[in-house]
């Protein structure tokens, strides 16, 4: 993130410069990885800036937290009225919103559970995560890198030190010139992208990993789940081979940052004829109306943002005991 790309950034209850929002370069999480953040948007809709599905990612935050043993500073509802207040204050749009817990003070030692949970708060310009591509399909390669068992680290928390082990992927599929990587868990199923969920098509049904192969639970991957169904398509979460995946009729990608992103070739291996296939085409085409205001029915995921926003009690943190 490029800090002259937001003007103010939310810490711990106060809109801070950018250039001013630092913390000690001894705190835990620098050091140890113990931190957890969600990545958001905020869409220009029909009826002005919208946050999507907000509840649910304070909520997935609020979950992070507490499997991090980190308590919790913020109610659900000052962090979510937070980051309104950040989004208002920068009025940047489409934004891409990004609240992080962690522990900012001074302290070396990893077995640190008393350190003071500070939350921090940008909204940043939102890009294309995988360029003009993540519309006409996106080249994917399966990674040599396997995603953690969740015995070792939950995959349910969005916690900083994954990221390792997306970095890492992400970083090989580039230089074998992929776009993204597909990781694939301990057992050799299907798991994830770098930083978004996968679906396939097979005949008509949709597929796409479950908890037990140690994903993220996304958002926008129940949110596709729940577009499928209202389509008509039965949707399938089931451990899935590699050999499930190559020869697949479609495959996208699912995330906050890479929205839904169709896959038209992973490692060499061309699905369908190398184009979005037509139930990825419709399943897309609902989620881009639905981020732009344009389907009532999925009214309650767009949390609408007033410029003139600037809630009180977001300013008076309850910290905890
Ligand atoms: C590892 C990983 N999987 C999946 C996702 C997709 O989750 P969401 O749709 O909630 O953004 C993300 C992004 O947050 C991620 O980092």
């Amino acid at each position: 993130m490029m800090a002259a790309e937001t003007k103010k950034i939310w810490m711990d209850g106060r809109l801070v410069d950018s250039a001013n929002a630092t913390v000690h370069v001894l705190n835990h999480t620098l050091h140890y990885g113990v931190g957890v953040f969600e990545g958001i948007r905020c869409y220009a809709t029909t009826n002005g800036p919208a946050i999507f599905r907000l509840p649910e990612h304070v909520r997935r935050l609020v979950n992070s937290a507490r499997l991090y043993r980190m308590p919790l500073p913020y109610s659900e509802g000052q962090i979510a009225q937070a980051i309104v207040e950040t989004q208002a204050a920068n009025n940047i749009v489409p934004s891409y919103i990004r609240p992080i817990l962690y522990r900012g003070e001074p302290a070396l030692g990893v077995k640190n559970s008393k350190g003071r949970v500070s939350l921090a708060i940008a909204a940043i310009p939102a890009k294309k995560y995988l360029g003009d591509s993540s519309e006409s399909g996106v080249r994917a390669k399966i990674s040599p890198y396997r995603k953690p068992h969740s015995d070792a680290i939950p995959s349910f928390a969005k916690a900083d030190g994954n990221y390792l082990n997306s970095y890492l992927a992400g970083l090989d599929a580039a230089d074998d010139g992929y776009e993204e990587a597909i990781l694939l868990d301990q057992h050799g199923y299907v798991a994830e992208g770098t930083g978004e969920n996968i679906f396939l098509v097979r005949n008509g049904t949709v597929y796409t990993p479950g908890l037990e192969s140690d994903i993220l639970l996304g958002i926008t991957r129940e949110s596709v789940i729940q577009i499928a169904k209202d389509l008509g398509y039965p949707v399938v979460e089931k451990l899935l081979s590699v050999n499930e995946l190559l020869t697949a009729d479609e495959a996208f990608f699912s995330g906050t940052y890479a929205e839904v992103a169709p896959i038209r070739e992973i490692s060499h291996f061309k699905l369908g004829d190398g184009r979005p296939g037509p139930v990825t085409r419709e399943i897309m085409d609902v989620f881009y109306r639905v981020i732009r205001g344009e389907e009532p029915k999925y009214a309650a995921w767009l949390h609408p943002v007033l410029p003139t926003a600037r809630p009180a009690a977001a300013r008076s943190p309850r910290r905890a005991a």
